[in-house]
């Protein structure tokens, strides 16, 4: 079996990871310093968050230049030493891949605007005609992610299509000099040893050639980056067009290469279709993180994401957390419950079948940050939207290594890009070592175990029966997991409550009960 098919795998946020130089932002250097940590956390790999040169406008998914390192952020020797050292330490390394948008500032963009309507450089691009009767309108109605209008207007009275910010233009994928320029981009990172690649916003690279409205009856509820039927942007059949050729340039690389993808579709079954055989790897299962915490939910989003990759022979891939949504503490609840809660999702993460995702900071049980001081904040999803969504850097808010005081040993520079907050005292790094109860410890606890385990990893989850709050499964012939989503305790299933516990979220009180928002993994007389 393929290491993806059950890795586990941590997203490095590199501007917030660790800064080696000093300048208050996260850097490679600084990743490289703290590459021990994550192999004594026991992860397989590493996803690092986009660091190429960019104008910054959307945390570095803004990209000038796909085939470099952000100078903040060091240069490509850094980036060689940083695989060559993560290798070294077994761990692999993941990157970003930005294919639907380029930043402004890319030269081709630049070219695009200077050139006339209609010529070569335009064409890699959505550049159209305006609606009106001087161009005055934008080609049609659609609505930029970030707040706003989708377009933007240049001098010459052309719009042009962002789906994102007006500083990341949306690439036109049925142009075929953008499709050889990223089948080379994959070549240039996978000839320097990257193990993969996540790929940003994979269900958005096709758009309806004729630019229609969107459908009127789009489910409200459902966020507007999300894919619903018949939708103009996202998940159009002509996407896996792409994922079939990037899946031919992986295969011919040795060794495992592996993608990821970042698509937003909801219904399993189009879904499964990103993973199918000849396309992409694995796809993020946004279906479980966005799930409530609920027992009900929560098996929902197991059994319906199981299922449609069964069909496809994918494996699953759960993720809890990642930087563009409310940490999940927050999430289920704030404070002490939301912790509890945390704890919990996180051994049920780690003991279903195939990979998972752990963002820098899950394994300390850090928190959202939700008082920013506003002229701190970069999102712009906080700006475009006139402050009212706060945006997402408050779950990018630096590390906390060590000591007492911000900046917690992130930087030697006392103010870093965004502070932390002073109560992160108790949830450094260096802290939670010291604490055998601490969330750290429970990770820690939880990766040793399931690498050690050819059950956790490999063997077939079997529901049981349990109280209407409790999620329980046996995991082959000896393992099993018991989460109880309730707030008040209730019974094991039976056969676990007599077996030998191998961890637990929080302390088990009583033989034969589970406390309210606590897991349990326990091994199974043979
Ligand atoms: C998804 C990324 O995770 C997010 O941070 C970014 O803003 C959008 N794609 C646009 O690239």
């Amino acid at each position: 079996m393929a290491w993806w098919h059950d890795a586990v795998i941590y997203q490095v946020y590199v501007r917030s990871f660790a800064d080696s130089n000093g300048d208050g932002v996260g850097d490679l250097r600084g990743i490289i310093a703290k590459l021990p940590y994550l192999a004594q956390l026991g992860v397989d790999a590493l996803w690092l968050n986009p660091f190429y040169p960019s104008p910054q406008k959307d945390a570095g998914y803004d990209v000038s230049d796909y085939r470099d390192v952000e100078p903040r952020f060091g240069e490509l020797r850094d980036f060689d030493d940083l695989v060559g050292e993560a290798h070294g330490l077994g761990l692999r390394v993941i990157v970003d891949l930005v294919p639907n948008h380029t930043s402004s500032e890319h030269p081709w963009f630049r070219a695009a605007v200077a050139a006339a309507p209609n010529s070569r450089e335009r064409a890699r691009y959505l550049f159209r005609d305006g609606r009106g009767e001087s161009g005055e309108l934008p080609p049609n109605e659609w609505q930029s992610i970030f707040g706003g209008s989708a377009w933007t207007r240049v001098a010459d009275g052309q719009w042009y299509l962002h789906l994102f910010a007006p500083e990341q233009p949306d690439l036109d994928w049925t142009d075929q000099e953008v499709v050889a320029e990223f089948d080379d981009i994959l070549r240039f990172w996978l000839d320097r040893g990257v193990d993969g690649f996540r790929i940003d916003v994979a269900h958005g690279l096709a758009k309806d050639p004729d630019l229609v409205e969107l459908p009127v009856d789009l489910d409200p509820d459902i966020p507007t980056w999300v894919a619903q039927p018949r939708h103009p942007f996202w998940d159009r059949d002509e996407v896996h067009e792409v994922y079939r050729r990037w899946r031919g340039i992986l295969d011919s690389y040795p060794g495992d290469r592996v993608t990821v993808a970042e698509a937003w579709v909801y219904d399993p079954t189009r879904y499964a279709r990103y993973v199918r055989r000849d396309e992409l790897h694995t796809a993020f299962n946004f279906t479980f993180l966005m799930a409530p915490w609920d027992a009900a939910e929560l098996r929902a989003a197991i059994d319906d994401t199981l299922e449609s990759l069964r069909q496809v022979g994918a494996p699953a891939t759960w993720v809890l957390a990642n930087h563009d949504v409310e940490r999940e503490v927050s999430r289920y609840g704030d404070g002490a419950i939301g912790l509890r809660r945390a704890r919990a999702a996180g051994m049920l993460m780690l003991s279903l079948p195939g990979s998972a995702y752990i963002y820098q900071g899950e394994e300390l049980g850090l928190e959202e940050v939700r008082d920013l001081p506003a002229e701190l904040r970069q999102d712009p999803l906080y700006f475009r939207s006139g402050g009212a969504d706060l945006g997402r850097d408050g779950c990018r808010v630096p590390m906390p290594w060590s000591g007492d005081a911000p900046p917690f040993g992130f930087s030697s520079n006392p103010s870093p890009w965004l502070p932390q907050p002073p109560t992160w005292a108790a949830k450094t790094v260096e802290a939670q070592e010291r604490d055998p109860a601490s969330t750290l410890a429970l990770y820690r606890d939880a990766l040793r175990i399931r690498r050690s385990r050819d059950d956790l990893r490999a063997g077939e989850l079997r529901w049981l029966e349990a109280d209407a709050s409790v999620l329980a499964f046996t995991r082959g012939s000896g393992f099993a997991c018991a989460v109880n989503t309730g707030s008040g305790a209730a019974s094991l299933p039976a056969g676990l409550a007599s077996a030998h516990v191998l961890l637990a979220s929080d302390a088990l009180e009583r033989g034969g009960e589970l406390p309210g928002e606590t897991a349990v993994w326990v091994e199974l007389p043979a």
